[in-house]
């Protein structure tokens, strides 16, 4: 028996290189990190590919003993990386982009190395102090009180998720109740609210959505009206959800207008920051943000407007209570982890148990770097974003959507009198993008008309990159036009 144990353990001990093979690793690891970074201004944003092709990575195999380190790394930058939408590029206008900060990279390699038990004080009281640090944070910076509380969850869809669970049990809404219960959002609002509804068991909840001005943002006289309308038909208002940076237009909805109206009316208030939270931090943008401090709750995602890699997201409520509430347990295996620290335990706030070690990905950034880099690159693609809303607006037959309250352009090319003409040939256009690749504009539907959305929010997009974005619609144009 002790030999087989001995056997066992020779074979298991593999999982745990030794230091000499781990350098060579991480040095290889490192090296092809290093190279991706410093070749990213000559890649393109977008490459397209091959769903056969890229599907061939279905049939890797995995073996019994392994692959040779350097097949492994070559499969990853070869067939992994490569295809599809470089979201590392400054020049990915898309969706709304991320960055990947590398100082960000690093920190989650220290906290997977460290593998600290981001869930319980009890366990990692460190780790946890670190969340409620982040946390703490975030609360300053959007004018939350000490008393309030929250989580760093996986992303906005997530957070979002949460925010509506913590709304509902704070009004004490039971499922016989879902059907008369309303919401209210509009048409700009994030599909993961809806989303989040279904999955927390309110799909029957009746969604008023509030009409819209000519700049896509929520007219809250109509919203005081719906309120009141459907109070007098026997229905439960509960929720608005605002949006502090739409994902199609980059728009705010009128966040101090809706706070007097949500306290009037005594509904929840939730903000969905997750796009243009941070923008906070400049002058601009906490005057366009006017109002957040009054919402019940709020998302905001490092890994949009701090730019950090994916996999990141907060939540911010104004009264933790309901949040332990909501994510009550008992377990006899955990009566240990009941210490009296102090500060939530994220597991004792938000759905995970076993969490990554997240908080360290957004406080070595912030650490290191410190605040003003973030300041000042959001400032700069807030003006950025003016600057190219200008130029296209002063461009002939380039029709511009509403004038940017952050940090997206919407437009399209009008060369017709005949709308579906114009919609015919922005598809070619975007077409067009694709197969080019230099940069990447993701495109919507706005009022039944085809737009190109410029989002710009990664820390990598600066002057040229606009100027590249602006040259390459122009020869594109041209291109069409010569047919
Ligand atoms: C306004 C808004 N809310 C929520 C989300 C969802 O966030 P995530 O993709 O992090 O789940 C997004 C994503 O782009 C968003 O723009």
């Amino acid at each position: 028996m002790e030999e087989k144990i001995i056997e066992l353990e020779k074979r298991s001990r593999e999982l745990e290189p030794g230091l000499k093979d781990r350098e060579v690793l991480q040095q290889k690891a490192n090296s092809y990190s290093n190279h991706f970074i410093d070749q990213l201004p000559d890649e393109p944003a977008y490459k397209a590919y091959e769903k056969e092709s890229v599907n061939k990575l279905l049939n890797d195999p995995i073996t019994e003993d392994g692959a040779d380190t350097d097949d492994v790394l070559s499969i990853f930058s070869e067939q992994v990386v490569p295809p599809g939408l470089n979201l590392s590029s400054g020049r990915h206008f898309g969706y709304i982009p991320g960055g990947g900060l590398s100082t960000s990279a690093v920190g989650d390699y220290l906290a997977a190395i460290t593998n600290r038990y981001a869930g319980v004080y009890s366990s990692s009281p460190g780790a946890v102090a670190l969340e409620t640090r982040m946390i703490n944070w975030l609360k300053n910076l959007f004018g939350y009180p000490d008393s309030s509380g929250g989580y760093l969850s996986s992303g906005g869809s997530h957070a979002n998720l949460t925010a509506i669970v913590a709304a509902r049990d704070s009004k004490k809404l039971k499922g016989a109740d879902y059907s008369r219960a309303v919401i209210y959002i509009t048409e700009q609002t994030h599909h993961c609210v809806d989303r989040a509804l279904n999955i927390a068991g309110m799909s029957e909840c009746v969604r008023q959505k509030i009409p819209m001005d000519n700049s896509f943002r929520m007219r809250t006289s109509f919203l005081a009206q719906a309120i009141q309308k459907d109070k007098e038909d026997g229905l439960m208002p509960w929720l608005i959800v605002a949006s502090a940076g739409s994902t199609d237009a980059g728009v705010v909805d009128p966040l101090d207008e809706i706070g007097p109206i949500a306290r009037k009316y005594n509904l929840w208030f939730h903000v969905d920051a997750a796009y243009g939270g941070f923008f906070m931090l400049t002058q601009k943008g906490a005057g366009t943000l006017k109002g957040i401090s009054e919402s019940d709750s709020l998302v905001v995602d490092p890994h949009k407007g701090m730019f950090l890699p994916y996999g990141i997201g907060a939540l911010l409520v104004k009264d933790p209570k309901i949040l332990s509430w909501a994510h009550r347990f008992e377990a006899s295996y955990m009566n240990d982890t009941k210490v009296d620290s102090g500060i939530y335990s994220p597991a004792e706030i938000s759905p995970e148990l076993s969490k990554h070690f997240r908080a360290v990905r957004m406080w070595l950034p912030l650490k290191l770097h410190g605040v003003a880099p973030f300041r000042a690159a959001l400032e700069e693609k807030l003006l950025l974003t003016g600057m190219l809303w200008k130029k296209l607006s002063d461009t002939e037959q380039i029709v511009t959507g509403p004038k940017p309250q952050l940090s997206v352009v919407m437009f399209r090319w009008e060369p017709f009198e005949d709308s579906s003409a114009n919609d015919e040939i922005n598809k070619k256009l975007h077409k067009l993008f694709l197969e080019d690749g230099r940069v990447f504009l993701s495109v919507t539907t706005i009022n039944g008309r085809f737009y190109f959305r410029a989002a710009i929010l990664s820390a990598r997009t600066h002057l040229a990159d606009i100027h590249l974005l602006l040259k390459v619609l122009s020869e594109k144009m041209d291109s069409l036009r010569e047919g």
